[in-house]
């Protein structure tokens, strides 16, 4: 079995379902490109039937991306197939990715369908997905509620009509990393031509499990993470980016497993989707929290000094994160607001730093030190908002 886990990020579809997290076109952009450049192998860029600006937003993405596959979500059925396609459909790695419920409480409730009549949905969906590109990924939505052997009848379906991933998400974060893990060993064991697909998670945390369940899915076998950066999404979230990556990284030893992702990229990446959501990072956030690298401890210091692994199992610097970071204050040139803006995530045009420059020597003016967060206030409202 391969050791490459690929990462699919759906920071601009299910993250921008958390709460109050909308962006627009031009942020989405701008997020997508910082995306390429963090090494995602997938990008999800929205929901384009959902509405007209998921349209805009997920073709203007799939145009401008150089290597990043982009997919699409749709629902089972040709009218969404036909939007996801005509959104991603200039990609230079166009993917659609296509759900259906599977739990009996979803068939009963939501769908009022049997269980043929969703695996016939499924089946007739990847097929016609599959009538415009050779990527398509089939999802069964509340997977980890489903009966199993459905799930491998669905999913080995799925492959039969040319599904090149199944992806079983934890749609309502119920499951348990143990059990988790059962289930998708037995998925793996059970579904006719697993062989043939990738074996996708898609983990929310409403019990705060959302890495150890996609971590223990990861160690028996599932080849694919869904994630976001922060772990913003639907209610509490989806299982974060850094959080599995790093985790990966960090205890190559037990897990030998490896990603595409350029950690270094991690904390510019997390900081501008935080300024673009408006959602804060909380203190104590793993990998990205402010304090996630802080010592106050008087032990903990004079270990660290002594030496940083006492109680750091990863440095600052593998995230992004510079310690030595220059001070910006009234003295400070174009130079060096540019290297701390690249720093943060903003790969500005000349005429952008330009404006931004200009607010920066404005504010450095008023106060001693010009620090990130004004930074990012000046570049969201000087540039972001007014990019489109
Ligand atoms: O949580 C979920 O089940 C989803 C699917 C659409 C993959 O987001
Ligand atoms: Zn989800």
């Amino acid at each position: 079995m391969s050791d490459r886990v690929y990462i699919f990020d759906t920071t601009l579809r299910d993250g921008e379902q958390s709460p109050g997290a909308s962006m627009n076109t031009a942020e989405k952009l701008r997020l997508a490109t910082q995306l390429e450049k963090l090494g995602v192998d997938v990008l999800e860029a929205g929901f384009p039937a959902a509405s007209e600006g998921d349209f805009e937003a997920v073709s203007r993405i799939a145009s401008k991306l150089e290597k990043t596959e982009v997919a699409a979500l749709c629902r089972a059925n040709k009218h969404d197939i036909d939007k996801a396609w005509g959104a991603v459909q200039h990609a230079v790695k166009p993917k659609i990715h296509t759900f259906i419920a599977t739990s009996d409480i979803h068939l009963k409730y939501k769908l009022n369908m049997t269980r043929d009549e969703v695996v016939q949905a499924a089946v007739d969906a990847v097929k016609y997905a599959k009538t415009f590109t050779e990527s398509v990924e089939f999802s069964a939505e509340d997977g980890s509620r489903s009966d199993r052997d459905f799930l491998c009848k669905i999913f080995g379906a799925a492959i039969e009509a040319g599904a090149t991933v199944v992806n079983l998400p934890d749609t309502v974060g119920y499951a348990i990393p143990s059990e988790f893990a059962e289930l998708a060993k037995y998925v793996i064991e059970h579904t006719p031509n697993m062989h043939k697909a990738i074996l996708s998670i898609h983990c929310h945390n409403d019990l705060g499990l959302a890495t150890a369940n996609t971590l223990a899915a990861i160690g028996v076998g599932a080849r694919q993470a869904e994630v976001t950066v922060n772990g913003i999404g639907e209610r509490a979230g989806n299982t974060s980016l850094e959080e599995v990556v790093m985790a990966l990284r960090t205890r190559n030893n037990y897990m030998p497993m490896h990603t595409g992702i350029v950690t270094e990229n991690i904390y510019p990446v997390s900081r501008l989707v935080s300024m673009i959501t408006g959602i804060i990072v909380q203190p104590n956030k793993a990998i990205v929290g402010a304090n996630a690298f802080a010592h106050e401890a008087g032990i903990h210091q004079d270990g660290m000094l002594k030496n940083p692994m006492t109680y750091e199992i990863m440095s600052p610097e593998s995230i992004g994160l510079n310690t030595s970071k220059l001070v910006l204050g009234k003295h400070s040139g174009r130079h060096a607001l540019r290297s701390r803006l690249k720093e943060l995530g903003y790969d500005l045009s000349d005429e952008e730093l330009n404006t931004v420059f200009t607010k920066f020597k404005e504010l450095a003016d008023k106060k001693k030190h010009v620090v990130d967060e004004d930074l990012e206030v000046i570049v969201t409202e000087g540039v972001l908002r007014t990019a489109e």
